[in-house]
């Protein structure tokens, strides 16, 4: 089965920089994104290979008017987005994102046809106090209120404590397989009760330091559907090294 492999670039990358990665991409089995920063999003999409696609790592709340600074779904699709994540815990944790706004912005985004790529994950404290399904089913059930017919649809599952953001000057630590492997099971079960047979077309990724080392054995687990992938994916040489899984 190929893999959805979608690469965070966060608020790295110059529009220069992004341009030559795009000439190192290689072929690869498996389905590329990359989700980019705005300013050069249509600039990426002239110049991305067939088999890479273009996402968005954000949109706002409105559909457009008098609201200064903001991105509107719309303008994401005029720029070539297929794809656009919400829900980051980067957004959740400093711009306190509520799943209220998440799921303003998925519908959002369903209008135009765009594929949410919704993150979800526990933080260190909830892990520790056992809350992980807890929180995960909170941030679901929040993020997919109202939502009968989901389409295409991904979610990635990111630990926050898993994410190297978080670890800066700590030795950097992904989640075991067992962790991956039940929080993976554990979604996909609340998504079949939830959406029914419509959520076969619905992708689980895996997120948070996910490198060209761990990433053949996190791929090798039939429930994980790709992976969401930060700081390997700011070098074409070790994104390449992780696409390449087949
Ligand atoms: P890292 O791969 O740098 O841990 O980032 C994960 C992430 O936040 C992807 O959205």
């Amino acid at each position: 089965m190929s893999k959805l492999i979608i690469a965070n670039w966060k608020m790295n990358m110059s529009a220069n920089a992004a341009m030559n990665f795009v000439t190192k991409i290689s072929k690869s089995k498996n389905q590329i994104v990359i989700a980019s920063p705005y300013t050069f999003l249509k600039r990426l999409k002239n110049q991305l290979p067939g088999f890479v696609k273009l996402a968005s790592q954000d949109v706002s709340i409105y559909e457009g008017g008098s609201k200064t600074g903001e991105i509107s779904a719309q303008m994401l699709k005029e720029a070539g987005c297929s794809y656009c994540i919400v829900g980051h815990s980067e957004r959740r944790i400093f711009k306190h994102e509520t799943d209220e706004e998440i799921n303003t912005k998925i519908l959002n985004l369903l209008k135009f046809k765009i594929t949410p790529i919704l993150c979800i994950g526990e933080n260190i404290k909830q892990k520790k106090m056992g809350q992980t399904n807890k929180v995960l089913v909170g941030q679901l059930e929040g993020a997919l209120k109202g939502i009968k017919k989901i389409g295409n649809f991904v979610i990635a599952y990111e630990p926050v404590w898993a994410i190297s953001t978080f670890q800066t000057g700590k030795i950097k630590k992904s989640a075991s397989l067992d962790n991956i492997k039940k929080a993976h099971i554990f979604i996909k079960n609340w998504l079949k009760k939830r959406f029914k047979s419509q959520s076969n077309k619905i992708k689980v990724l895996y997120g948070g330091t996910v490198t060209p080392q761990n990433s053949p054995e996190i791929f090798k687990l039939k429930v994980v559907d790709g992976a969401l992938v930060g700081a390997a994916s700011l070098k074409a040489s070790s994104f390449n090294a992780i696409i390449k899984f087949n």
